[in-house]
Formats: C-alpha cells, sequence, structure tokens
C-alpha cells in the first residue's frame, strides 16, 4: 500500500482549531483569511489551470530551468535520495526530476489531501520501483514527519516559489525547520520568484481570463463548508497586484457593496470596498535569497535561473551543526 495517510495524522483542515483560526483572522480589522484556504479539490485545480496560463510566467520558467539545468541539478543532489515534495500538488515537478534522479523514495505532502491521493496514484503507476508516499499534512507552522519517511538523505522539495507566501521572518524560521529536518547528506532544492517588471506580476495575479479571480473567490466557498459561514461569491471582487514596497504580490477579495457575513458564532460586517486579505506571494533578489538560506543554516548553494532572471532554483546543502 503505497499511499498512506497514518492514523496518528488527522485530515489538515477538519480540526476545531481551525474554525478558531477562520473566525479569528475574519474578525480582525483587517480582515484576513490564510492562502492555505486556496486549496480545496476545485481550488488545486484552478491553480493547475493558473499554471497553464499565458500570464502566469513561474511555473514554466521554473521548468525550462529544470530542463535546461536537470542534469546539473541532479549530479548536485546525487541518486538515492528521499525527495521530500513539500506542496506537491498534482506531482508534476517531481516526475519531471524522477527520470534524471533516481530518488530512493518519493514523499509528497499537500494540504489537499484527496487531490494528492489521486495524483500520486497516477504517478506510482509510471514509476513502479520508486517507493512513494503520500502526506495530508500542514506543515506551514511545524513540519514533523511520520516514521514512513527515511531519515537518511532527505531532500527537501520546495518549488514553484511557495516560500513567498510567508514573510521573510516566517520564511526564515520555516527554513531553520527544514533544516532541522535534513541530514548533513541532504539538502533543499528551492524554487524562489525574484523581483521583477510591475506589469508582469500584476499581470500574471490578475490573468485576462479570470482564473485567478475564481481561484481566489473559491475560497470563499471553501470557507463557507469549513466554518458555516454564508459568504455569497458574486458579492466579492477579486484583487491582485504588486505592493512595491513590501515586495509582495497581494490578492485581496473586496466587497462590491455593504454587506453581513455570518456563521454559527459570529458574524462580520463589511462596508463597501472594504477587503479580505487572502495571500501575499514575495519576491526576492537573488542576493536576499541567497542570505535567506545561508541565515537558515544552509552552506553550499548552486543556483540556476532563467536568462530573464525572472525565477531562481536553488539547491542548498547544511552546514555543519
Ligand atoms: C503557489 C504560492 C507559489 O504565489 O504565485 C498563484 C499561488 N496565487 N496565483 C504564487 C498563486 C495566485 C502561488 N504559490
Amino acid at each position: 500500500m503505497p499511499i498512506t495517510r497514518p492514523a496518528d495524522v488527522p485530515h489538515p483542515l477538519a480540526s476545531p482549531a481551525v474554525g478558531a483560526e477562520l473566525q479569528q483572522g475574519l474578525l480582525a480589522t483587517h480582515a484576513h483569511v490564510s492562502p492555505k484556504f486556496l486549496y480545496d479539490a476545485l481550488g488545486s485545480k484552478l491553480f493547475e489551470a493558473i499554471c497553464e496560463l499565458p500570464e502566469y510566467y513561474p511555473t514554466r520558467t521554473e521548468a525550462a530551468i529544470v530542463a535546461r539545468y536537470g542534469a546539473e541539478i541532479a549530479r548536485a543532489i546525487g541518486p538515492g535520495a528521499t525527495l521530500i515534495d513539500l506542496g506537491a500538488g498534482n506531482c508534476a515537478k517531481a516526475a519531471a526530476l524522477f527520470p534524471l534522479l533516481h530518488p530512493a523514495q518519493y514523499v509528497a505532502v499537500d494540504i489537499s489531501y484527496d487531490f494528492l491521493h489521486e495524483a500520486i496514484g497516477r504517478l506510482q503507476q509510471r514509476f513502479p520501483h520508486i517507493e512513494m508516499t503520500g502526506l495530508g499534512l500542514d506543515f506551514s507552522q511545524q513540519l514533523v514527519l511520520p516514521a514512513v519517511v527515511r531519515p537518511e538523505r532527505r531532500v527537501f522539495f520546495y518549488p514553484g516559489s511557495s516560500i513567498g507566501n510567508f514573510t521573510p521572518d516566517e520564511a526564515l524560521a520555516f527554513l531553520q525547520r527544514v533544516r532541522a529536518a535534513s541530514d548533513e547528506a541532504g539538502g533543499l532544492l528551492i524554487g524562489i520568484d525574484l523581483v521583477k517588471d510591475t506589469a508582469l506580476l500584476d499581470a500574471a495575479y490578475d490573468d485576462a481570463l479570470g482564473v485567478t479571480a475564481a481561484f481566489n473567490l473559491n475560497l470563499l466557498r471553501h470557507v463557507n463548508r469549513l466554518l458555516g459561514s454564508d459568504f455569497a461569491v458574486p458579492q466579492w471582487r477579486h484583487l491582485g497586484y504588486y505592493n512595491a514596497q513590501e515586495q509582495r504580490v497581494e490578492m485581496h477579495l473586496e466587497a462590491r457593496e455593504a454587506l453581513t457575513v455570518r456563521w454559527p458564532g459570529g458574524a462580520r460586517q463589511f462596508a463597501k470596498r472594504e477587503a479580505i486579505h487572502t495571500e501575499n506571494s514575495y519576491k526576492y533578489r537573488l542576493p536576499q535569497a541567497l542570505g535567506l538560506l545561508e541565515q537558515a543554516g544552509f552552506g553550499t548553494v548552486h543556483a540556476w535561473t532563467d536568462p530573464d532572471q525572472w525565477f531562481a532554483l536553488i539547491y542548498a546543502r547544511p552546514l555543519a551543526r
């Protein structure tokens, strides 16, 4: 049985703590909901569609880096790794590495377990000799891996610039936790989106077809299911734009009119144009990214980028403790 959800690991979003977390964010002066709530089954599919959009450059830019430097990357990592894919989604990025990397075990971790389950089932058929495990976990606050994950040669794979969802301080703490979970023979292969022209960033997060808008708005339906709230999607508008001051893209959901949202045990009024902050996507300059990794305890660092320097794929080896 290659796909496991260990008995001691509950569905990551099906806990009473989740209701409390959502309620607290909705009642804050500046209402906010964590971007992890973008990923129910439909949200994961909408994100897959975003990755196909001409405006959304990160996925194809990162894929082009892997296509061009894959052999070099695989040589830096070496065969026989325990490849731990943090936020695996459809597992396509890891699958592109398998023919070069030859990992001994592939551990796919994602908050959307059902989506992951389907993806990993398909992948196991294509690569029957790689031991595969799927874990439905929210690893954003703590990184606790069950015993099925081999301790040797752990190579964490954190592609797509998901690190951008953390503030730089949170990103540092997260990378320190990854460092603590790695052994000296392992490492971290991480994709980081770089600062670039504002118009390109604005278009990437507010595309012409409205797929990113649907992705953001779908969060309201997910919250309705988890919290029992009565958000009405047509009352909300998607905003996605680059905030150069903060070096991040922000997504918000803005009320089109004055309205009240109710849920069991609570309610929140929104004025017209008042917004819920749903995501930050921080962008880094390459030296900032390398500095962050070094601060987190990663020493030797190789960085590969595309010709436009839009995106960096970095392999970092832990410094001896
Ligand atoms: C999955 C967090 C890397 O920030 O670009 C895409 C999510 N949000 N479009 C990103 C996202 C809107 C994405 N990450």
